[in-house]
């Protein structure tokens, strides 16, 4: 979904300049240090629009001021936070990637549930929520494997963003009714209801098994998460530099309890393995699962 563009621009200040290379390099290592998203040359026009854009509704004209104050203290680090949501991409879907969707209920849940019994609940990490439709549909494709199964086992799902604009908006789990179609059918009637305003609402049931956290992926295996049965983290990794996400997956593989499954979108990642991860599906869809012994290397 996308941002809203604020106009809040105190007046009487001249746009910033066209930005030069150095400049450039300057403000993608920033990015990168920070939150790991790496910008290529030919993504620059993405990173001076937002930043631009940002500097506008801050009323700076001058890329180093702006610099040097992102840098300054606490006064920085809550500029910084509104920053990020300029320059991080926020597209997402309810139901983005159907086959990822399908192995989880068909394939992984039964196994996981004969395997663990009937006590244990389901916990699930949704990374790089952004405004929570992933997480919403973990939630409605939990509670459907839950009802194949006949039982009444519990569910929780831990949703993270670096964004604090996309968590609120996610927090409130209002969606405008153009949305209402990516939800299958089937699902709509248990899942959402209709506002008075046209839009809808995830129902109380679901919201309530949903919480979100401002986590950075880059800290994610330091966050007091807990041990997790699904780790969900689609078109997030894309945004990071190819030899950094091997390091990124060893983090989320650690918070995966046995019989886990780490689910990442087709293409993601090529080459990565991990001792305790066996890949399962098929071609369609990415995902690892955890073995249910530590085995010896
Ligand atoms: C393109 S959206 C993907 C949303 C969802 N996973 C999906 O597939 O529909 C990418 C999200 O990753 C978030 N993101 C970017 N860098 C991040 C980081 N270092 N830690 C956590 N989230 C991050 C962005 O804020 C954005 O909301």
């Amino acid at each position: 979904m996308g941002m809203a563009v604020k106009s809040t621009s105190r007046g009487g200040q001249s746009a910033p300049p066209p930005m030069d290379d150095l400049e450039f390099t300057r403000w993608v290592r920033l990015l990168e240090a920070r939150t790991g998203v790496t910008v290529p040359p030919e993504r620059k026009p993405f990173l001076v629009t937002g930043l631009r854009r940002r500097m506008r509704e801050t009323g700076h004209s001058d890329y180093a001021t702006y610099y040097e104050e992102l840098l300054d203290g606490a006064r920085g680090a809550v500029e910084w936070a509104a920053l990020v949501d300029h320059l991080t991409v926020h597209e997402t879907h309810f139901f983005r990637h159907p086959p990822s969707l399908e192995l989880i209920r068909k394939e992984w849940y039964p196994k996981w549930a004969a395997a663990v019994g009937v006590e244990q609940s389901v916990h699930a990490l949704s990374v790089g929520c952004s405004t929570g439709e992933e997480a919403y549909t973990l939630a409605m494709v939990l509670d459907a494997a839950i009802s194949d199964e006949g039982s009444q086992r519990h569910f929780g799902i831990t949703a993270t963003d670096v964004s604090q604009p996309a968590l609120s908006m996610a927090r409130a789990a209002h969606y405008p009714v153009s949305r209402l179609e990516e939800i299958p059918a089937p699902r709509r009637a248990r899942s959402v209801e209709m506002l008075e305003d046209g839009n809808f609402r995830i129902v109380d049931r679901l919201r309530k098994r949903v919480g979100f956290a401002c986590v950075n992926l880059l800290h994610a295996s330091r966050a007091p998460l807990r041990q997790l049965d699904l780790i969900y983290c689609q078109n997030v990794l894309i945004y990071f530099a190819r030899e950094r996400r091997g390091e990124l997956l060893d983090g989320l593989a650690r918070l995966l309890r046995p019989h886990g499954m780490l689910v990442l979108g087709p293409g993601e990642v090529t080459g990565w393995t991990h001792p305790q991860l066996v890949r399962i599906g098929g071609r369609q869809t990415l995902a690892f699962l955890r073995q249910p012994k530590e085995t010896r290397a």
